[in-house]
């Protein structure tokens, strides 16, 4: 099964990445853990150019194509070989992020963001993605406790932004069956269990 977690920045879908982990392994299940972008030593290469500041001239042509050229190499090197095998994969973001990022966030069309995507990873789609929901306003909160040296390039692009990238993810859950919302602001447990119940759910579609 190949699972993701999706949400804008300080939404808390690393910590559920960390906590589905553990939950798959003492259930005795093979499980590989991914970011993104990152993943692959060329992928985590990109990440660098991807979130360094001092890349501030950055455009989001480049942008796209950098995400997408991660990716392109993570599913091939990773993602792929580790289904064939009956992993469960779990990526801490994926495509949906492009869409709703460097799409509705930076605002390339989302027909040539679809068409990049699809050129990145034909098709390996998630089974399920887990859309992590907080106001913008919180994760604009949450980021202010970091201090400003600590911020990535996409992390300081402010208030405005980060609305736009939570309505791109909203409008996604809406087209896509394989997502599932969950509120962000409750608690670490609660939305675990949510996270499991679903899985447990899907599985059990499967496999009738
Ligand atoms: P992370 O903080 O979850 O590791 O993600 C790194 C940053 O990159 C985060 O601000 C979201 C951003 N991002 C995009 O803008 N587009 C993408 O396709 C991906 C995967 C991440």
């Amino acid at each position: 099964m190949f699972i993701t977690f999706e949400g804008i920045d300080f939404c808390g879908k690393s910590t559920q990445v960390d906590k589905l982990k553990e939950f798959l392994l003492e259930q005795k299940k093979k499980v590989e853990v991914i970011r993104e972008p990152g993943g692959t030593l060329i992928s985590e290469k990109v990440r660098h150019i991807l979130l360094d500041k001092n890349h501030y001239s950055m455009f989001e042509e480049t942008e796209i194509f950098l995400f997408s050229a991660s990716r392109a190499q993570l599913v091939r090197e990773k993602i792929r070989p580790y289904l064939e095998k009956g992993y469960y994969v779990i990526s801490d973001r994926f495509y949906d992020s492009t869409t709703a990022y460097q799409g509705y966030g930076r605002g390339i069309s989302i027909e040539a963001v679809k068409q990049i995507n699809n050129l990145a990873v034909g098709d390996t789609i998630p089974d399920i993605t887990f859309f992590i929901d907080i106001p913008f306003e919180e994760a604009v909160k949450r980021g202010s406790k970091k201090s400003g040296a600590q911020l990535d390039r996409i992390e300081i692009s402010g208030a405005e932004f980060y609305s736009k990238v939570r309505e791109g993810y909203l409008k996604l859950a809406s087209e896509e069956k394989r997502f599932r919302i969950i509120n962000g602001t409750l608690n670490i447990q609660e939305i675990h269990n949510t996270v499991i119940e679903e899985i447990i759910n899907l599985e059990s579609k499967v496999s009738a």
